[in-house]
Formats: C-alpha cells, structure tokens, sequence
C-alpha cells in the first residue's frame, strides 16, 4: 500500500522519515484508525480537541448550517457570526468590546498585535513575549515565538519582538528558589524591559497565562503581577488563550481563575473554541481597546475569517461545554491526574517534575539526574527512550503528547475516570521498561 508520506508533505517533521497513524474516525477520546484498531487520545490531539473526537451536537450543526449558507464574505454579515462574537464577549465579561475572527491561532495573535498597535497609535510599537513560547508558525508569529525550533527562520527584532526570560521554576532563569519568586521576577522583568525600552515605544505584551505549549506552568502570582505591571506602564496585555482556553486550564479563559486581577486587554483563541472540528480562531478586544481603534482604518483580514460553518459549530461546542460541564469536569479531573502522577514520581527517579493540573494539562519532566535536575536530553531534543515509550504506547493504543524531555498529558475533557486511570497505569508500566535503572542521585 502506498504512503500518505508519498503525495503529503506534513508539518513538524522530516518529509523522509514520516510515519504517523492515519486516522478514520473517532468518537469521545478514542480514535479509530484505518488498520481498525482504536486508541485512547492522551493529547487531543494538538492540544486541540477538547470535546472528544467528532462531538454529534457541532457535527450536526455543521450539517445544518451547511445547508442553509456556507460561506458569505467576512465583509458582510453573517448570523453565526454575530450569535458567537456576543457570547464570546459575555463569556469573557468584555461588555463593550469586539471580536475579530480569524483562522486558526497563528493569525490570531498577528492580528491581535496588529490591533494592540494601531490602538496604541504606536504602528511599529515594541512587543514583549517569552523566550520559550509559542505563537504560531507564520512569519510574524514564528518572530512573535520564543521557539528555538523556528526562531532562525525570521528575524525578531527585525519585526518590533523583545523576548524577555520566562517564569520556569523547575529551572528559574532568575535564579529563584521559589515558584512564587520566580514569577514575581518573571513578571519584573517584563517591567524591566519595558522601562528599558520605553514606554512610548512599547505597544504590548503576548504571553500565555497559564499552562503553555512548551511546558511552562506560569506560578499563581505570575499573572496578575503581569496584569499590574503593564497597565501602570499603559501598556496592552494579549493573553494569549489558544491552547489555554475552553477548559483545557479549567475555566473559560485561563485568565479567570484570577478574577477581574486578570483580565487582559485582549486575548486570541482557536483550537478549542470549536472544538477543533473546523478551523477558526479569534481576537477578543475590551471595551476600551474597541473604542481606540473605532474611528481608525483596520487594513486586514482574510476570505474566509469569521466563516459561517466554523461559527456554527464553534456556537454548538460552547453549549455542549456548558451544558455537559466540562469545565468543571476538566478541573476535577486535573486535579486527579496531577495527583496520580505525582504517586508515579515517587517510584519513578526520571520524573524531575510534575506540573500543572488546573484543568486537563499536566506536564510531566524527564530528567537523568534529580537532584542535579540535568535535563535527559537539550531541549528542545527528543531523548531516544522517550520515543521508544511513546512508540510502545502507540502499539499498545494509547497517544500521548510528548515535547523534547516533556510528556504532556492533555486528554479531551470527556474522557472517562477509567480511561484516564488506564492510561496512567500504562504509563506506570512503560516508565519501569524504559527508565528502569535510577541511579542513586535519581532516587534522591
Ligand atoms: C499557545 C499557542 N498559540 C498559538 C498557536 C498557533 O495556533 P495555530 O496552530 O492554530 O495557528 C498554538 C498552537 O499550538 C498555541 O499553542
């Protein structure tokens, strides 16, 4: 039989070597594929499918939308469209303010400078992220990233992009011996810059707030802290909530498990906001932020942002959050998760740490040495007997997330307790075959 690698050239990957499942349906966690078997979906894929595998309350409203009207320009209206930008702006609690759609996250967070800019009056105004983040994989967002995996492809500065160090306790770029600390002087050092650069010249801050595509877990006071120190400094905060979102950090908007203290100025979404069943993204702007830009000339959009289908059944995914109760479902479960592997790390040396755990989102860090903290592998390597667990897991149907020395536990919020604990005791089992021997600074 012939390969997808054949006629396809995938993403994150080299052409020759691809090798991956192909999928041909699902249905909760559980992702059928084309040689029959089923495996449990320990990732949601990108981080993405937060509601299972083919949902039947937004396939059908795919289905119902399709057939009353497909596509309109996004210049016009479109009733989807409306219904989903007021219930995303009640959902945010940004009365007053406006949404831009887009079509996945990438655009989202260009966009979302873009805005912040031309509300600052600033067009080439700086903007602030992390080194070891993710935006996206487009130009800007490659620049707006602090991803060694894409950082040579663009040059930041080149494009109005400061990186400043992130709040990684495990291994404190601040030198901080405190989760708490490190955050503190995380979020300074986004003060520090900015008063270094100048406030004048400065237009945002992008940053996730909570549990983060690279592993990150940002400390309680991190956030708010964040929050403060840019609007003393006038300067916008874009929360970037694309993996963060829609019950993957246990809340609507990661942000709101600190109250109004957090609130950004705006924030972009995608992946879960329709369940990841069909691409769309999105830019969400307060009040005060809408009104700046009210009277201004935005030169920008692509054909099919804000596309019906995808606003149809991003509507249909924010009901079935609600009324199945996901998000409290995505905490409850986090909090077990977080907690059954930590049990692991007790038995297990090679876990350094296990983080996270507000919602569905657990990070879990390999090491070769405990007490030293020596990373197995330089990030952002994959260590070879990572990939041979994670092949293992494969052919014994389970798919778990994996990021250079990081598991990432991030299921669909649907998944089962039972299916949740068959996966931690499968991993159990294939840590003791692939780090059986700990030496004794990793038993420390
Ligand atoms: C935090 C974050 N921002 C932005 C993106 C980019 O989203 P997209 O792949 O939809 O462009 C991702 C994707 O993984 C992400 O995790």
């Amino acid at each position: 039989m012939s390969s997808e690698r054949d006629s396809v050239l995938h993403s994150w990957c080299v052409p020759a070597q691809w090798d991956a499942p192909t999928v041909t349906g699902g249905h909760g966690a559980w992702l059928e594929l084309e040689d029959g078997r089923e495996i449990l979906d320990l990732s949601s894929l990108a981080e993405c499918s937060n509601l299972g595998h083919q949902h039947p309350r937004v396939v059908a409203a795919i289905r119902r939308q399709a057939e009353q009207l497909c596509f309109v320009t996004a210049a016009w209206g479109a009733a989807p469209r409306r219904a989903l930008a007021e219930r995303l702006l009640e959902l945010a609690g940004f009365e007053g303010g406006l949404v831009y759609f887009t079509l996945g996250g990438a655009d989202a967070n260009e966009n979302a400078v873009r805005i912040a800019r031309l509300a600052a009056g600033r067009p080439a105004g700086l903007v602030i992220t992390r080194d070891r983040s993710y935006h996206g994989a487009s130009h800007f967002a490659m620049a707006l990233s602090g991803d060694v995996r894409t950082q040579h492809q663009v040059e930041a500065a080149a494009w109005g992009v400061r990186h400043v160090p992130p709040p990684y306790s495990y291994r404190c770029p601040f030198g901080s011996t405190t989760p708490a600390e490190c955050g503190q002087q995380a979020a300074l050092a986004v003060a520090d810059c900015i008063d270094t650069e100048g406030r004048e010249r400065c237009a945002a801050v992008l940053i996730e707030p909570d549990a983060g595509s690279n592993g990150i877990v940002a400390p309680d006071g991190y956030w708010p802290r964040l929050r403060a120190v840019t609007r003393e400094r006038g300067v916008w905060l874009i929360a970037d909530e694309v993996m963060s979102a829609f019950g993957r950090c246990g809340e609507w908007f990661a942000w709101q498990r600190h109250g109004t203290a957090g609130q950004p100025d705006l924030m972009t979404l995608a992946k879960g906001l329709t369940g990841a069943m069909i691409p769309l993204g999105a830019v969400v702007l307060s009040r005060e932020v809408a009104g700046r830009i009210a009277s201004k000339p935005f030169q920008a959009g692509l054909t099919y942002c804000g596309h019906p289908l995808a606003c149809a059944a991003a509507l249909a995914a924010l009901e079935a959050y609600r009324d199945e109760r996901l998000l409290e479902r995505s905490r409850a479960l986090g909090h077990e998760l977080l907690r059954e592997l930590r049990r692991l790390q007790s038995h297990h040396p090679v876990i350094g740490e296990v983080r996270g755990g507000h919602g569905l989102f657990v990070v879990v860090e390999l090491v070769a040495d405990r007490m030293t903290r020596t990373p197995l592998a330089p990030w952002p390597q994959q260590p070879p007997a990572l990939g041979a667990l994670l092949e293992a897991a494969l052919a014994e149907g389970v798919s778990f997330g994996a990021r250079g020395n990081l598991l990432l536990l991030a299921p669909p919020l649907v998944i089962e307790e039972r299916e949740l604990a068959q996966a931690v005791a499968l991993l159990d089992r294939l840590l003791a075959r692939f780090f059986p021997s700990a030496s004794p600074e990793q038993r420390a």
